[in-house]
């Protein structure tokens, strides 16, 4: 099939739902080879159903199992004969003030977020020079380029998956493999729609992608290399301009809030969740509440 990533093989992890299904969905559609990765079998096999059953595997397992996710690229390799792109998109969120949230989740979203992005690529690498060169995308947020109250530990396992993509990618310099981040802010997917209250104002002051959008900057970076795309791109730049410059942050949070929140009750109607009553307004970023993704 012809495409930009004709003949190419991909693994997607989290491709169940939201942004990992848009993904496989378009790297299908130009001509790609995707294995579907996450727990939800029922869910892949839908989309396996859709995509083609020729030019898709399903693998249904938990990320953070090792063995499972050698046992996949094995899988991949025997299937397919190679292993060409990686995307690194499984997430989990427990949100909430970190009091409020218990110990096991805490330690899930770190195994979810951070460690098995790394664990995976260390897995991955060996097949990827086996191919001949390749890439890795990484799916973290935009809450890993700014601070985030009520996100701390999210918030940290995507700052810690930057820090790691990025290193990485140098490391791999001249290697043929590239390593890239995708930084979405609020998309509209399952992610967060079942905890929308829990949501911070602030996080819908800015444009709300759709799972689609986000896919098309995936796509773009394993066709390009290029490090780091957020999606919206300008409020990628606001988040940059947000860390490096904390007071000026400060200063427009209470504006920002007020604009999100306006957002976030319209949204509301939008999904007509009649049984929502508004937050009280915010007071600061230490709420019960996230405020990035
Ligand atoms: N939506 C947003 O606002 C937003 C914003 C910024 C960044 N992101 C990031 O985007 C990525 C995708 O999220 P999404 O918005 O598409 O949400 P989603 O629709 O809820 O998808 C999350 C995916 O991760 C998979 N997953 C979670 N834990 C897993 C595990 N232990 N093993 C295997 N698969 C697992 C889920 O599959 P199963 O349940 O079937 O296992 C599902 O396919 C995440 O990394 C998230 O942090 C999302």
């Amino acid at each position: 099939m012809a495409g930009r990533f004709a003949d190419k093989r991909v693994i997607v992890t989290g491709a169940s739902s939201g942004i990992g299904a848009a993904t496989a969905r378009q790297f299908a559609a130009e001509g790609a080879c995707v294995v579907l990765v996450a727990r939800r079998k029922d869910a892949l096999e839908a989309i396996a159903c859709e995509i083609g059953a020729d030019r898709t595997l399903v693998v249904a397992g938990d990320v953070t199992d090792p063995a499972a996710m050698q046992m996949m690229l094995e899988r991949t390799r025997g299937h397919f004969g190679r292993v060409d792109i990686l995307v690194n998109n499984a997430g989990f969120h427990a949100r909430g003030q970190l009091e409020q949230c218990c110990p096991e989740d805490l330690a899930r979203m770190i195994d979810v977020n951070l460690k098995t992005p790394v664990t995976l690529c260390r897995m991955a690498l060996p097949y990827l020079r086996r191919a001949g060169g390749g890439a890795i995308v990484n799916v973290a947020s935009l809450a890993g380029r700014v601070p985030g109250g009520g996100a701390a530990t999210y918030s940290a396992t995507k700052f810690g998956l930057r820090a790691f993509s990025l290193s990485l990618a140098e490391e791999l310099e001249g290697s043929g493999i590239t390593v890239s981040l995708v930084s979405p802010g609020l998309v509209d997917t399952q992610f967060f729609a079942d905890q929308v209250e829990l949501v911070a104002p602030m996080a819908f002051s800015q444009p709300m992608s759709t799972a689609e959008e986000v896919a098309e900057q995936i796509l773009a970076c394993a066709s390009d290399g290029r490090r780091e795309r957020a999606v919206p791109q300008l409020a990628g730049w606001l988040c940059t301009a947000g860390y490096l410059l904390p007071r000026a942050r400060r200063l427009l949070r209470p504006w920002l809030q007020r604009r999100g929140r306006a957002r976030k009750e319209q949204y509301i109607r939008r999904k007509r969740l009649h049984h929502f009553s508004p937050a009280p307004p915010a007071r600061d970023a230490s709420e019960g509440v996230s405020d990035l993704r």
